[in-house]
């Protein structure tokens, strides 16, 4: 609730004592009244430290005149909003009009009645009061405002400040991304060298067997030829050594003739396996010939430790798909059994399985060695996941085999898997990717 007479401040200027004495009179109960009696000590009095709430100002004066007066108070701002109103004795219309365009917010005409007096000077005051206190509302608000726009503005700093930060994040994640793609990349380019290094001397000490035997079947063969020859020269050949030397020649014509091409036709196969293995080429193969191949290959290392392969394919079941792929895939199987699988003393044997469902392809593999925890199990194609870390494994065979089957052959792999109970994995893929 807003007072209006809690003894507000009036300050008169007029230079009439009548005038003076009758405004004094009317007003004094209600108002602390103060009276100058030309326009300097009433500026004077407006710019000091208690100000008045209200000028009652008489227009007609010596000196400066009421005009002037509110003129200077309202071009200042310290004393602008202090409400004035005109007591005059001049009533034209002209006059009233210039009054109110220098900014007073009444105009009395003279003679005055008191109580209209007492009565505009309560209103203006109440008015200037409702006034302030509105003021004092807008600036608390706009105190208000400022600081919640300052808070809104730090917070907007500090959201750019963090998206900027997200921004780098998330930059130099996908420049850790594409370098682990390249590493990848890179390490499956050298997985591939290593096996087909492997490969290669598989193919070498696979050869030695044919052509060394070849070797001494012709060397054998020129020996006896030399040593029949020489009886020709005598004439000494009897009929029956002539039959001899016949079936002699021809068993060891026989034997390199089996051999040479026994070794023609390993090198023709490992030729397949190579090249299959460094390209992506996709052909018609026979499942069962390929896997007989492949294994024939990995001969070497298997036949060390007498390990026993079981192959169930059927012999005429072909797919248009990757044989490099598969070359791969059961090389590393083969390897991860050899390494991780079979313990010294175990009976070793690897199960493979092919079969033909609708459109698909099921290829079984499985080994009989001391198998996996559940927990390895679930890491097993997780890139550098392996349990032989110091002694040479790089975790990578498995996530390659997983990366050829979904992104080559466009299938999926299911690894299964128990403590001494061997490992298992299945692969389903379309016959035809
Ligand atoms: N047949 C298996 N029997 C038992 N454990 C296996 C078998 N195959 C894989 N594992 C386990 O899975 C892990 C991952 O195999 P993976 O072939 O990916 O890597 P690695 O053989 O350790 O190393 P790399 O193949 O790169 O030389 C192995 O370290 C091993 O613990
Ligand atoms: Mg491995």
């Amino acid at each position: 609730m807003i007072e209006t007479n809690n003894k507000s401040n009036i300050l008169i200027v007029d230079d009439e004592p009548a005038n003076i004495d009758m405004l004094g009179e009317v007003l004094m109960p209600e108002y602390k009244i103060r009276v100058v009696v030309n326009g300097p000590e009433a500026i004077e009095i407006a710019l000091s430290s208690n100000p008045p709430d209200l000028i009652l100002l008489d227009i007609m004066m010596p000196g400066m005149d009421g005009y002037e007066v509110c003129k200077r108070l309202k071009a200042d701002m310290r004393t602008s909003k202090i409400p004035v109103i005109f007591i005059t004795a001049k009533s034209e219309e002209e006059d009233e009009k210039n009054g109110f365009q220098l900014g007073v917010v009444d105009y009395i005409t003279k003679p005055f009645r008191l109580s209209v007096v007492q009565a505009r000077v309560r209103t203006h005051l109440t008015l200037k009061k409702y006034q302030d206190h509105m003021e004092a509302i807008v600036r608390e608000q706009t105190e208000d405002i400022r600081a919640a726009n300052n808070q809104l503005r730090i917070e907007i700093d500090e959201r750019k400040k963090t998206q900027t930060a997200l921004e780098q994040t998330n930059q130099s994640l996908e420049d850790s991304l594409s370098r682990l793609q390249e590493t990848r990349d890179h390490l499956i380019q050298s997985e591939k060298m290593a096996a087909l290094g492997g490969l290669v001397a598989g193919v070498a000490h696979e050869i030695n067997t044919p052509v060394g035997i070849g070797i001494t079947a012709s060397s054998f063969l020129s020996l006896e030829t030399r040593k029949y020859a020489e009886r020709i020269s005598q004439n000494e050949l009897s009929m029956d050594e002539i039959k001899k030397y016949i079936s002699i020649a021809s068993e060891a014509t026989a034997i390199i003739e089996s051999n040479l091409k026994r070794a023609g036709d390993l090198i023709q196969s490992f030729k397949q396996v190579g090249v299959d293995q460094s390209s992506k080429d996709r052909r018609f193969f026979r499942c069962k010939e390929y896997l007989d191949m492949v294994l024939l290959s990995l001969r070497p290392r298997l036949k060390n430790g007498r390990h026993e392969v079981v192959v169930d394919c059927p012999e005429l079941l072909e797919i248009n798909s990757y044989p490099g792929a598969f070359s791969q895939i059961i090389t590393n199987f083969v390897m991860n059994s050899l390494i991780h699988g079979f313990a010294e003393e175990s009976k070793k044997t690897i199960h493979i399985s092919v079969s033909q469902q609708g459109e698909q392809l099921l290829f079984r593999y499985k080994d009989n060695g001391k198998g996996m925890s559940q927990e390895c199990v679930e890491k097993v194609f997780e890139p550098f996941f392996t349990t032989k870390r110091n002694k040479g494994g790089t975790g990578l065979g498995l996530h390659i085999v997983y990366n050829l089957v979904t992104q080559i052959l466009k299938g999926a792999i299911q690894c299964t898997s128990h403590p001494d109970e061997g490992a298992e994995f299945i692969i389903t893929a379309p016959i035809s990717p």
